[in-house]
Order: C-alpha cells, then sequence, then structure tokens
C-alpha cells in the first residue's frame, strides 16, 4: 500500500513533522533539500522521540535528536553518533519522491 504523507513543498527546509501510518509512527524531515523518513522509535528505550510537536531536530538542525536523553543521530542515515544508543540505528523508512508528492510503499 502507498501512503501519501506530504508535498514536498509542504516540509520547510530544517523541518520536521510526524505521521502515523499503518499504526506506526514515523517523522519526515528536510535536510539539504532531501526528503528523509524514520520510524519514530528511539533505539535506547523503543520509545517516541519527541516531546513537543514535530520537534525532531537539534536546535541547529544538524542532527535528530531524542527528547528523552539526547541521543544525537545523523539526519541523512539515522546512525546514533552519541548518547545511550551510540552505535544503534534509526530504522529507515525508503521514500519516493514522485512529482511533489512525498510517497512510502508497504509499511509494515
Ligand atoms: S529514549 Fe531516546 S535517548 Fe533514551
Amino acid at each position: 500500500m502507498t501512503s501519501h504523507l506530504c508535498d514536498f513543498n509542504d516540509l520547510a527546509e530544517g523541518e520536521a513533522r510526524s505521521f502515523t501510518v499503518n499504526n506506526t509512527d514515523i517523522f519526515a524531515v528536510k535536510h539539504d533539500n532531501q526528503i528523509y523518513v524514520y520510524e519514530n522509535f528511539c533505539p535506547h528505550l523503543g520509545i517516541n522521540l519527541e516531546f513537543l510537536p514535530n520537534q525532531f531536530l537539534d536546535l541547529e538542525k544538524r542532527f535528530i535528536q531524542c527528547a528523552n536523553h539526547n541521543a544525537l543521530f545523523e539526519i541523512d542515515s539515522g546512525f546514533c553518533l552519541s548518547g545511550p544508543c551510540h552505535g544503534k540505528s534509526l530504522r529507515k523508512i525508503p521514500v519516493e519522491i514522485d512529482g511533489q508528492k512525498i510517497l512510502i510503499r508497504n509499511l509494515p
């Protein structure tokens, strides 16, 4: 099944937004004019990353930051650079851009 998250221009550079697809919490980030989508599931405790709605990035918008214990993840890979889950990664969701549409397929 294909899900249309939103349009490419709906996200500003450096903006993140959460979605729920097939009962799975995910979030999308626009960074360097690319879209990255991850499951909203911190590999430290297996809980959502954010406290405030759509707040997934650090202040400088250089990393994904878990609000619980401040783990930092690379935006383009989801790899955890520092924090209690150092060396683990967020689950990356393959994304397709079809014209303006941000699509994900077959999210289990
Ligand atoms: S739950 Fe994410 S760093 Fe602890």
